[in-house]
């Protein structure tokens, strides 16, 4: 099989989740690292056995790269997405898209003009509990979804703040805890949900961290044109990072379900459950509230530059969550004043 050429642009804290992938699957080599922290580079390619850049349009200009993932401050993901698709490169993104609603628009329309792929990393979607959870609901076993709610509860203190030159900043990171921590939970309910949202009530504050003005809480209600209405609560003022936890009310049962586990009761009493595999290693340098399922979207990623199946969270799809995010800011915002 092809090996995909494959670059890394940010080699942080997130890096290694794509690294071990991008050097280990047998669908890809890993053979450029960019970080504009020249001994972060170094060492990072030195590592993986990849050359080291400072400088992320040379690093495209120069390896003809298959793809490349984007592991960088949020205000960068679409000025250098779009510098990769000018260079007919496919971009695997994390997570947000951006920081605004019109460049992530923009990235997208950008991307399907020059005809490669764009992915956005949400890789809770590929946890068994979250795939158990979509296949009921789509084989109809539990009905229609009647309401929703998702709790976060963790911890982001000053500490962790005061390490990054970007997080907790509003022109860098775009927010606090929703469009950092509680992204992942606000998908996972958005893309059971699967429809398009008429209104979004909520409030933010920053009740806990004195160094930041970002949100560290917020809660509100979505309600979607099909009927569903979804509470949701996060913060990150708690003393530990505790499982979050999303319930759905189904016509059919009711779902209790996390990263980790799902429990699903059917109204007939009949149920079934999904875990997390035992055997999961975190990679050196990993946090486990990360979780562990990177590996299967890079994997898919990269089957989808090979042409071999379609590429599952594009752009686009991604997009529906983040329209989601930046309506919960708008409104947020105004409660902050
Ligand atoms: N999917 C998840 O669960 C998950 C978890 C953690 C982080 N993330 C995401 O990963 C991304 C990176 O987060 P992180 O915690 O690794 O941040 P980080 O600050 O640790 O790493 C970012 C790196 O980008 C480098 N950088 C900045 N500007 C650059 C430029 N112009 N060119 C090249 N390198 C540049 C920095 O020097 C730094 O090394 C963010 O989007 C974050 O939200 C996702």
């Amino acid at each position: 099989m092809k090996k995909l050429r494959v670059g890394i642009i940010g080699c942080g804290r997130i890096f290694v989740m794509h690294a071990v992938p991008a050097s280990t699957l047998e669908e890809s080599e890993l053979v450029a690292c960019c970080d504009v922290v020249a001994e972060r580079a170094a060492a990072a390619a030195e590592k993986y056995g990849a050359k080291a850049y400072t400088d992320y349009r040379e690093m495209l200009d120069r390896e003809k790269l298959d793809a490349v993932h984007l592991c960088l401050p949020h205000y960068l993901h679409t000025v250098v997405a779009k510098y990769a698709f000018s260079r007919g490169v496919n971009v695997l993104s994390e997570k947000p898209m951006s920081i605004d609603y019109e460049s992530a628009e923009d990235a997208v329309i950008s991307a399907e003009k020059a005809g490669v792929l764009y992915g956005v990393i949400f890789q809770c979607r590929y946890n068994n509990s979250a795939q158990l959870v979509k296949r009921s609901l789509e084989a109809g076993k539990l009905g229609k979804i009647i309401s929703a709610r998702s709790t976060l509860t963790w911890k982001r203190d000053d500490e962790y703040y005061k390490e990054s030159d970007w997080k907790g900043t509003w022109d860098k990171e775009g927010g606090g805890v929703v469009i950092d921590q509680a992204i992942h939970s606000i998908d996972l309910v958005n893309w059971m949900v699967d429809s398009g949202v008429k209104s979004v009530s909520c409030s933010m504050a920053n009740r806990g961290h004195k160094i930041v003005k970002v949100e560290d809480s917020a809660e509100g209600l979505i309600t979607y044109e099909n009927g569903v209405r979804y509470g949701f609560y996060c913060m990150n003022n708690y003393g530990c990072d505790e499982p979050i936890e999303i319930r759905l009310l189904c016509e059919k049962g009711k779902v209790v379900f996390g990263y980790d586990d799902a429990y699903i009761t059917y109204n007939d009493g009949s149920t079934e459950e999904a875990h997390q595999e035992e055997n999961v290693t975190l990679y050196e340098g990993g946090k486990d509230y990360w979780g562990f399922q990177h590996v299967r979207q890079i994997r898919q990623f990269y089957r989808a530059c090979l042409g071999l199946e379609p590429l599952d969270i594009s752009g686009r799809e991604a997009l529906k969550t983040h329209k989601l995010i930046c309506e919960i800011y708008k409104q947020g915002k105004e409660t902050m004043r």
